[in-house]
């Protein structure tokens, strides 16, 4: 007799993005998560950048991020992580430009490829958006590799400009300049802000440098 079971319908991709959501959680980075920043950076740009950078490129950017000095920069850099379950998924931060203007850099935005495509990447750019503008930054930018440009155009970044890059290996690696003006917070705009509401935890303090 023929099974009476009927497959269980496919789960609309909105409703899993939404489960995923819910699954994500945003805060600081902290000095002892720096080795999973690390790994998840290096994963990072080995499987995005991989296949359109040569092989030493994507080598002095791996041995970039897995450098003392990234480890600093990152801890100096405000940095969000959202975490799935325990595991570090992604990383994004921010710092002055060092103009004493209104201009912030993003820096080391990554999201780990096993977690691609699933909103996180705009989630933590946006939470890191938020600090800076808290902080009193409005003019942010970001110097990215090409693979990562159609992404930063899709979180309201705008290209100015294309260049080299000079890595601290001394391998010249061509880079998008993005940018994207955003509105000084008010206490309203913030709580009807248009974008996710990203949950960061309360007990983060955002300091001007
Ligand atoms: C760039 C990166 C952080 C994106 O992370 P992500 O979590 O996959 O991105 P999201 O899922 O949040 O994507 C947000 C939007 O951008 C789009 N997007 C993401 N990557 C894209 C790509 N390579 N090409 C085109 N669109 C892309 C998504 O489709 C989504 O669009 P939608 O909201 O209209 O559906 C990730 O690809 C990465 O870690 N790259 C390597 C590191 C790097 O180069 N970082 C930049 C240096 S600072």
């Amino acid at each position: 007799m023929p099974s009476t079971k009927q497959a269980a319908p496919e789960k609309p991709l909105r409703g899993s993005l939404m489960s995923v959501r819910s699954l994500v959680e945003l805060r600081s980075v902290s000095l002892d998560q720096l080795s999973d920043v690390r790994h998840v950076s290096a994963l990072a740009y080995r499987a995005y950048a991989g296949p359109l950078l040569a092989e030493d490129q994507v080598d002095a950017l791996v041995e970039l991020v897995r450098s003392p000095e990234y480890s600093e920069q990152i801890l100096a850099a405000n940095s969000v992580g959202a975490w799935i379950d325990g595991h570090l998924c992604g990383i994004a931060g921010w710092s002055p430009a060092g103009n004493a203007g209104a201009g912030a850099k993003l820096i080391g935005v990554c999201v780990d490829p096993l977690f691609g495509r699933l909103g996180i990447g705009r989630r933590l750019v946006a939470a890191t958006e938020m600090r800076a503008r808290r902080a009193g930054f409005t003019q942010l930018t970001a110097r990215v590799p090409a693979n990562a440009a159609p992404f930063f155009e899709r979180v309201g970044y705008l290209g100015s400009s294309q260049g080299v890059w000079i890595t601290p290996a001394g391998v010249s690696v061509p880079v998008f300049h993005m940018r994207k003006g955003v509105s000084k917070p008010t206490r309203q705009a913030d709580q009807h802000h248009t974008l996710p509401v990203p949950s960061i935890d309360e007990a983060d303090t955002t300091r001007v440098h």
